[in-house]
């Protein structure tokens, strides 16, 4: 059993959870999905987490809550579960300072561009309306900003004259998959230290 406890948080469609799911049961995921957190009850995400016995949450933010208080209650959770890290995986909701500093270095993203370009929603869409011949994913982690925690790891794709939104987005999604695995593997063996914003892999096979 391993011992490196990870959350994953979603909003939606949970292809990247999937992809985490598979990296762990090919044995090439050094950690333990402990739960799985939606904001919201229709993400398709859950259900792949029911399908592979990883225990869910729902927890939504209430009309009237404070942002400080629907934070404290995935706090709360998070804490139950005793996570090592916390994994946004299509998570929607942008968390506060407050939230980021209560898991200071201990929550990570993946975002479908080569930061520091294209931060935000509609990453693939933003880097074919700048004409970019390149764009990517990046794994980081998450600090107070939208998209601007230090880099862990990224890959480049080109992008092409002939693609639209959908095709580039389906050519980044399948490095977003191998990609995020590779990451956490890397965090849960130690192998990732931080320097400032520079984040060092100590791992001379990568
Ligand atoms: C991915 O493109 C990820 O980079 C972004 O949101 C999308 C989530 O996709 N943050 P999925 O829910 O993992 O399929």
């Amino acid at each position: 059993m391993n011992h490196y406890r990870i959350a994953v948080l979603v909003s939606g469609r949970g292809s990247n959870l999937q992809a985490l799911i598979e990296a762990n049961q090919r044995g090439e995921l050094s950690a333990q999905l402990v739960v799985v957190i939606s904001n919201t009850p229709t993400a398709q995400a859950l259900e792949r987490a029911h399908h592979s016995g990883i225990p869910t949450q729902v927890i939504e933010r209430q009309t009237g809550q404070s942002k400080k208080d629907y934070e404290t209650r995935l706090i709360q959770s998070l804490e139950s579960h005793r996570v090592d890290l916390i994994v946004l995986a299509g998570f929607m909701l942008l968390l506060s300072p407050y939230f980021v500093e209560h898991f200071k270095g201990r929550i990570i993203n993946i975002h479908p561009s080569l930061l520091p370009a294209f931060p935000g929603l509609h990453a693939q869409r933003q880097a074919i309306a700048y004409g970019a011949r390149f764009s990517g994913c990046t794994v980081h982690f998450v600090d107070e900003g939208c998209d601007t925690g230090p880099i862990i790891l990224q890959t480049v794709i080109p992008v092409f004259d002939e693609d639209t939104e959908q095709s580039l987005s389906a050519r980044i999604l399948r490095e977003e998959h191998l990609l995020l695995p590779k990451a956490i593997d890397l965090l849960s063996k130690n192998k990732v230290q931080r320097r400032g914003r520079r984040v060092v892999i100590t791992d001379p096979a990568r």
